[in-house]
């Protein structure tokens, strides 16, 4: 495409995109808003106008910017952060380079996306679901210990709503039992600790852009590596199997095999379009500021729950640095039990709230998948089901729109409460 033709288009978009503050006709404060515009739109129609739709140079040139962002050795792009996960757990099970073998057990935090415990179980692995702290969201060290066996040989770590876990005690711990460490940061693009990314402490760590997170390509995902061989085993579990694209050439290819078709092991076909990239690229810019506004309206809504008795939102540990996906909520004291009257009553008045993911994965119909799985195993987790929930978070929101929403989030803890005690009273 041309500079003046660009520039037309340009235009045109400016003048084309709605306000992005109006995007969801339900909700005055929906969970996220759009962040993406003339840039990313721009970059993708090029991708377009110049036939270059499917994996290629902006692919590759995203990957390697991530992974600088986020202090990896490479980064491998996928079409979701479940792909993510996917990728991460076969790479454990590659048949030409296992690193464990099935029916091998992975502790994973019960309270999650479930996609991340569906990768290790498809992977043949055995999920031991973990309980979760409620005080953090994230994993309960305590009940990592009491479930390690003799066959526990990895732990898959989520930081919840971007509040990173104690990677001190996590790693000390995945040290002394001889545990693989593999991360899914999905929600948590930018959080630290001890000023080390999310997703570099082990060996991956999987990131999702769809609509909602730090930054979108629409759909799609990253994995994070620790080396450029593992980076090519990634590139040929993502596509097919075959060995195109790999940084490393395949020493001993056959030379009877045309070398545009050789595979070289299993694969899926995981691969990115070109026009999530050509987002990446331009929202990988913009992220920092992103994650700045993001975390300054979080202070705001952390010093309104913190005047608030029966609220609270989740601690940082100490070494932490988070990066807020959402307004993760917990509820006590004469609140306990008021979560549905609550969110019913935020909802009615346009503010859009969800309950913590999954809640305890444990009590979900499908975790009859797991086989033998006692959901009352895990209190912190049923405290979580039971008393959270979220608002939405969006760099988008403005001051105007993010003081309204506290004063009628205010306003509704004031009608709950009062119902409550006099419920009590009769
Ligand atoms: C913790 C976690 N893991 C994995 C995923 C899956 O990501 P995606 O929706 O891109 O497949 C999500 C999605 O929200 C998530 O929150």
């Amino acid at each position: 495409m041309n500079d003046a033709t660009r520039q037309t288009m340009q235009t045109w978009l400016q003048d084309a995109l709605p306000d992005a503050t109006q995007s969801n006709p339900k909700y005055w404060f929906p969970l996220t808003m759009p962040t993406y515009g003339v840039d990313e739109i721009g970059e993708a129609i090029e991708c377009m106008v110049d036939f270059q739709t499917s994996m290629g140079q902006r692919t590759r040139a995203f990957e390697r910017q991530f992974a600088d962002y986020v202090g990896a050795t490479d980064a491998v792009m996928v079409n979701s952060g479940s792909s993510a996960d996917l990728l991460l757990a076969y790479q454990l099970v590659n048949p030409l380079n296992p690193k464990l073998q099935p029916g091998d057990e992975v502790l994973v935090p019960v309270v999650t996306w479930p996609t991340q415990v569906w990768s290790i179980a498809m992977a043949g692995l055995k999920v031991e679901l973990v309980d979760v702290d409620p005080q953090t969201l994230n994993v309960d060290l305590d009940d990592m210990r009491r479930r390690l066996t003799p066959r526990t040989k990895c732990f898959f770590a989520v930081h919840l709503m971007g509040n990173p876990c104690a990677m001190d005690a996590i790693r000390a711990f995945c040290n002394e039992h001889d545990l693989l460490l593999i991360e899914d940061c999905c929600e948590a693009l930018g959080a630290k600790f001890d000023d080390q990314h999310v997703g570099t402490f082990g060996l991956g760590g999987s990131f999702s852009f769809f609509f909602s997170h730090h930054m979108t390509t629409m759909e799609g995902g990253m994995v994070t590596c620790t080396s450029e061989e593992q980076a090519d085993e990634l590139r040929v579990l993502r596509a097919h199997g075959w060995s195109r694209g790999l940084q490393n050439q395949v020493a001993d290819a056959s030379p009877a095999i045309d070398s545009r078709y050789l595979f070289v092991n299993w694969g899926f076909n995981l691969r990115p379009t070109e026009l999530q990239a050509a987002f990446g690229m331009h929202q990988l810019v913009k992220l920092p500021a992103m994650n700045d506004r993001r975390r300054e309206l979080a202070t705001r809504f952390d010093d309104f729950v913190a005047a608030h008795p029966g609220l609270s939102t989740p601690k940082v540990p100490r070494g932490g640095e988070g990066s807020p996906f959402a307004l993760p909520v917990m509820l006590s004291g004469a609140l306990a039990d008021r979560r549905g009257e609550l969110t019913t009553e935020l909802e009615s008045k346009g503010i859009e709230t969800r309950p913590i993911v999954a809640g305890n994965l444990a009590r979900q119909p499908a975790a009859a998948i797991l086989g033998d799985v006692d959901p009352s195993a895990y209190r912190g987790a049923d405290q979580i089901h039971q008393r959270g929930f979220y608002l939405g978070l969006s760099p988008g929101f403005d001051d105007v729109v993010f003081q309204r929403m506290l004063e009628t989030l205010d306003a509704s803890i004031a009608k709950v409460s009062r119902t409550s005690s006099i419920h009590k009273v009769a």
